[in-house]
């Protein structure tokens, strides 16, 4: 109920709401719809919060339903409504609409909803912006989970690089949305497209060959991709290919399964990081990946990076982190 958007009058009126106080005259509906369009306003701007998604989730879902009712109701632009009363042809339907924002309010004080509205938001951002041919594929990673914190990320200053692309089908799909958003920012994905050239040394699931599909060739793919989106499919070790970025990164999404390829990844990437730079690892905790959380503790621990977003809270199993630089990285 309450995702950071508190330092005015708006979120008490809807807190109000949602409470059970009576709406019953045109002033106080009209006050509440300006006070939830303020919100939505204010939680636009917020950080990389679960909350703040859960809040914008649920107040663009009102945002297209306050439209279709302006024209079921022939109630004046919604731009006149600041300075203007709301004025409709039948005012109850604002009470209506209140209710209703009221009605989810409430539920946003349940974590469980915190998911769904990751997965909702993304869903209704992928259904805007992504012709269905591209949305159906499918790709290894929970786009829920990443698109949102790319999103964010798309407000700071530089690139976006994959490390461990696969099929490169999150890759297009990302660098899709990058390119349907306006932002000019360049999508690298990184991979050997022939699979892990190392076993896992802990002995976890993954060894060499693991992820190797020549029958799709992913590389091939990119590069016809790459003709229409600002995408470039780097092929070899990461760990060295990754020497090739030269510009800052704003987002960068680790997920090679392995403390031992991400560590000289993040060393030679580090400079390319500021404050801001949203850094994803996917398979924190995962069995089957056994390297990656004692590599990603002890980055916390020494307070190289902070967490910013722990995926398994609100979605058990889903083992992915972002984090922020934070400090300088230990000595390798
Ligand atoms: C878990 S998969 C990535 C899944 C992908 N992100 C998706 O959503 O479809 C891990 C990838 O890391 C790649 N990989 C393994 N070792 C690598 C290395 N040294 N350099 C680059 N890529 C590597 C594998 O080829 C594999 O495609």
């Amino acid at each position: 109920m309450q995702p950071g958007l508190g330092g005015g009058p708006a979120l008490d009126v809807l807190k109000g709401a949602a409470e059970g106080r009576a709406l019953g005259d045109a002033r106080g509906q009209h006050e509440a719809v300006c006070a939830f369009l303020d919100c939505l306003k204010r939680a636009s701007q917020q950080g990389t919060t679960a909350e703040t998604f859960t809040f914008v989730a649920k107040c663009a879902e009102y945002d297209r339903y306050l439209d279709e009712k302006v024209v079921e109701f022939r109630a004046n632009p919604r731009g006149d409504w600041p300075s203007n009363a709301v004025k409709s042809d039948n005012n109850t339907v604002i009470a209506q609409v209140v209710d209703e924002i009221a009605g989810h309010l409430r539920s946003f004080s349940e974590p469980a909803q915190a998911y769904q509205s990751l997965v909702d938001y993304t869903q209704a951002r992928i259904k805007a912006l992504m012709p269905p041919e591209i949305a159906g594929m499918r790709q290894e990673a929970n786009i829920s989970l990443i698109f949102p914190f790319l999103e964010k990320a798309l407000a700071v200053e530089g690139d976006v690089a994959e490390f461990g692309c696969f099929r490169g089908i999150l890759s297009v799909k990302l660098a899709w949305l990058i390119r349907a958003l306006g932002a000019s920012k360049h999508y690298y994905a990184f991979d050997t497209f022939h699979g892990f050239e190392i076993d896992d040394p802990a002995g976890g699931a993954l060894g060499v060959g693991s992820f190797r599909d020549d029958e799709f060739d992913a590389f091939g793919f990119l590069t016809k991709w790459s003709r229409i989106l600002p995408l470039t499919p780097v092929k070899g070790d990461a760990t060295k290919t990754c020497a090739q970025l030269k510009a800052p990164l704003s987002f960068v999404w680790l997920d090679l399964d392995m403390g031992v390829l991400m560590d000289p990844v993040l060393r030679t990437i580090w400079s390319k990081c500021g404050p801001d730079t949203v850094i994803g690892i996917d398979d924190v905790g995962r069995p089957e990946t056994p390297t990656v959380a004692p590599w990603l503790d002890a980055l916390l621990a020494c307070g190289a990076v902070e967490l910013v977003f722990d995926s398994d809270r609100i979605a058990p199993n889903t083992f992915i982190r972002f984090v922020k630089k934070k400090g300088e990285l230990p000595p390798a």
